[in-house]
């Protein structure tokens, strides 16, 4: 296999909106092309694959639900006929519905271990097939898998489970130059994230962090920059927080 050259090809997964639209921006910025993976939002990944383009980049939408078996193969089989062989996979795409564990569903149990970790295994397996040499894996963990805070008890355990992966792939693949690594943020002011807290409760979130913010996407597509990025390759089997050091 020959190895990656930078800039190469990234898949996003989950890169319509949120965090991961903003590291399909940033990693166009840096001179890759990228694949903007959407389940749902065709019309709002069609808009990140035009700032993309606006911006002199090159990208590509490609709807896939990493939840099913095929999802994952698809992904990358329309990387390649796009723009040859694929180089960074981002395992961004994550689901969160918070609930004391004594009410958590079994649907929705079963959904959160189908997406956040079926969808992550699926795509370590495939980029351990597919990657160049010196390629890089970088998986979504979250800061409660430090902070174990009530409700978070499903959603924190398939992280937990990303971030093991992580670090056994890493000792995998590093014979090949291949580095694999875990983001975990704090909040960070996405749907995800807003989705059914009170002002009140923002407020007293806000206030939690020593920098006195939340996250923003940006603050988050910088360090997937880095870990992507020639100057990363010493880095592997590592988790970072970046979370602004709440925890
Ligand atoms: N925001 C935070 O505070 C925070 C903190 C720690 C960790 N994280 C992690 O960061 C990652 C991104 O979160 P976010 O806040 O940006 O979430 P978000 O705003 O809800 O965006 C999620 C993205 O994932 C896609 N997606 C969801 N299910 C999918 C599936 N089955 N197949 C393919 N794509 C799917 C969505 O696409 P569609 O809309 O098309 O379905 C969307 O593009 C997640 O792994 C999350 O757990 C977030």
């Amino acid at each position: 296999m020959t190895e990656t050259v930078h800039p190469t090809t990234a898949i996003v997964t989950g890169s319509s909106k949120g965090i991961g639209a903003a590291i399909a921006r940033r990693l166009a910025r840096d001179g890759h092309a990228v694949v903007v993976n959407y389940a749902r939002g065709a019309e709002e990944a069609a808009g990140v694959v035009a700032e993309i383009e606006a911006a002199g980049g090159r990208a590509v939408a490609v709807q896939a639900d990493i939840g099913v078996a095929d999802g994952i193969t698809r992904l990358f089989d329309a990387a390649e006929k796009a723009f040859g062989p694929v180089g960074i996979l981002v395992n961004n795409a994550g689901i969160m519905k918070l609930s004391p564990l004594a009410n958590v569903s079994d649907a929705d149990f079963e959904q959160h271990m189908a997406i956040n970790v079926g969808g992550v295994f699926r795509g370590m397996r495939e980029a351990a097939n597919r990657l160049a040499d010196g390629g890089r894996i970088i998986s979504f963990s979250t800061s409660v898998v430090g902070m174990k805070l009530p409700g978070y008890g499903v959603y924190a355990a398939t992280k937990a489970a990303v971030e093991t992966m992580t670090h056994i792939l890493a000792k995998e693949l590093g014979g090949r130059k291949i580095t694999v690594n875990a983001v975990a943020p704090g909040p960070v002011e996405t749907e995800l994230f807003l989705n059914g807290k009170s002002e009140e409760l923002l407020a007293q979130l806000r206030g939690q962090n020593p920098q006195k913010r939340f996250g923003q996407p940006d603050d988050i597509a910088r360090v997937v920059s880095f870990l992507a990025g020639p100057d990363g390759q010493w880095v592997s089997g590592q988790v970072i927080r970046a979370n602004g050091g709440v925890v």
